[in-house]
């Protein structure tokens, strides 16, 4: 989602400049040390550093998890984007040509596509190659043994139950329909302002954990702060239990990232024979450089690393449920998904092997008691944001917004599933735990957003050392 507060923070950070008589010029940073310069070492909550994770990622992790997510097993997504928002009237929708998702049905690819040059006929028939192939998968459901299909029964269960994190959206109702992914690419959409900004705002105002007592807005871009007032929200934050904490620390880290893409695919450039999207380094020092941020920039950059080490680590807990004989990544090319198993198991392996993971066990660790309520908390505070999802007025955004909380809030099932997972038989259904394929899809894809984001950084931070 774009926020649309580059401007505001923008300005925040003129008035402070002029106001307090420092130029930019005396800055002995360069622009990329402001961006990154508190961005390095070791992350809070954690012992692990920064330069660690970048290198396992952008080497080792982000070409494989990229080819598997190109597959169809993950390319297709299936979800609702026409549920009505749960908690205001949401009358805006968005009408900008960015913002629209394009489902995948066969029968309606435009014929403008179809008998257009060599380029988008090419494109239209990939297209109607791909249709099919989405349909192909809405079968999955169809071909399942009887053992499975009593196993489904319970899954059903299971998914309604207090394991899960998400609302679970209504895919069987007609209005949920297959999303090619790789189609509707997370980028730059225009979409700001009021809208936006509300959407955010209601996030951390009123499902982060606030407590009573603090009148200060919780969302860090609220309001253009001073210094010690900014020093007692952070002594707050850190005056808070581990665990809200993180919790407030994932959403900022989810917000980060998504600002990320926002300003690594920015539309730079259109014309009525293309749109050029790409880096815009304004863009990104508006919302990440500390100055023009007033220290929150790095901060939030901080949480994306956050972020990343809580999914790398629920990723490496759930590796039993997937090396299961049974598990079969299905769309019906056995060779392919046979090949695409073993790559999706390499993958696990190799973040198995990161050497410095997350430690959840300092998470709800405390009293029995206490520990079991957080969790509670804890998971009514996501089931709320994914339904806050709903209300996002762009429908581009609501697509990945909506996945990427479903895939954080996998992550966090898992995570909170380590005895059963440890429990599951070798081979046959399991009852106790299990992954739906939306949850599947929408985990790796979440995951592959903030590993893309991981390694835009670093594209960021060539980018700005280039300009100084
Ligand atoms: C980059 O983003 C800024 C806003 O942050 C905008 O004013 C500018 O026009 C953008 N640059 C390009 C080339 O689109
Ligand atoms: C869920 O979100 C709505 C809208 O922001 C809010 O009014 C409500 O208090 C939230 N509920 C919980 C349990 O956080």
């Amino acid at each position: 989602m774009d926020s649309g507060w580059g401007f505001l923070i923008g300005l925040l950070g003129a008035v402070w400049l002029l106001s307090s008589g420092h130029g930019e010029q005396q800055s002995p940073e360069t622009a990329a040390q402001r961006c990154f310069c508190q961005v390095s070492g070791y992350l809070d909550d954690c012992t692990c550093d920064v330069e660690t994770i970048d290198r396992f990622n952008n080497y080792r992790l982000f070409p494989r998890l990229q080819k598997l997510l190109e597959s169809d097993y993950f390319r297709y997504y299936k979800v609702n984007l026409k549920r009505p928002c749960p908690f205001w009237n949401d009358i805006s929708q968005c009408g900008r040509r960015d913002c629209a998702v394009k489902p995948c049905q066969s029968d309606e690819v435009p014929d403008g596509i179809k008998s257009a040059s060599y380029k988008y006929s090419e494109e239209a028939n990939n297209l109607i190659e791909e249709c099919e192939q989405a349909e192909r998968l809405g079968a999955v459901d169809e071909s399942l043994s009887e053992e499975t299909q009593k196993a489904v029964l319970q899954w059903t269960k299971h998914d309604d139950s207090s394991d899960n994190f998400c609302e679970a959206d209504d895919i069987q109702s007609p209005d949920a329909e297959y999303v090619d992914l790789l189609l509707n690419p997370e980028r730059y959409t225009g979409y700001k302002g009021p809208d936006a900004w509300k959407i955010w705002n209601v996030i951390y105002e009123e499902n982060c954990f606030k407590p009573q007592t603090i009148k200060r807005p919780l969302n860090p871009l609220a309001s253009g702060q001073g210094k010690s007032e900014e020093n007692t929200f952070y002594s707050w934050l850190e005056g808070l239990c581990v665990e809200k904490r993180a919790f407030y620390r994932l959403i900022s880290g989810l917000h980060a990232s998504i600002n990320v893409h926002l300003s690594a695919r920015y539309l730079l450039q259109e014309t009525w024979l293309e749109k050029k999207w790409g880096h815009n380094i304004t863009e990104f020092q508006q919302r990440f450089d500390g100055i023009l941020t007033e220290g929150e920039g790095p901060r939030r950059l901080k949480n994306l690393y956050f972020l990343y080490l809580i999914e790398l680590r629920a990723l490496s807990k759930v590796l039993p449920f997937f090396e299961r004989p049974d598990f079969q990544l299905f769309t019906g090319n056995k060779i392919q998904d046979e090949e695409n198993k073993m790559l999706l198991l390499e993958i696990l392996h190799e973040i198995k092997s990161f050497p410095l993971h997350f430690d959840e066990n300092s998470f709800f660790a405390g009293d029995k008691k206490e520990a079991h309520k957080l969790k509670e908390d804890f998971r009514l505070h996501f089931r709320n944001i994914s339904r806050i999802m709903d209300c996002v007025g762009c429908f581009k955004c609501r697509l990945w917004g909506k996945l990427q909380t479903q895939g954080l809030g996998t992550a966090l099932k898992i995570l909170f599933s380590e005895k059963l997972i440890a429990n599951m038989p070798e081979s046959g259904p399991s009852y106790e735990f299990h992954l739906t394929r939306q949850e599947i899809v929408s985990l790796f894809n979440a995951f592959g957003r903030i590993s893309t984001s991981v390694k835009e950084l670093e594209n960021f931070r060539n980018l700005l050392q280039s300009i100084h």
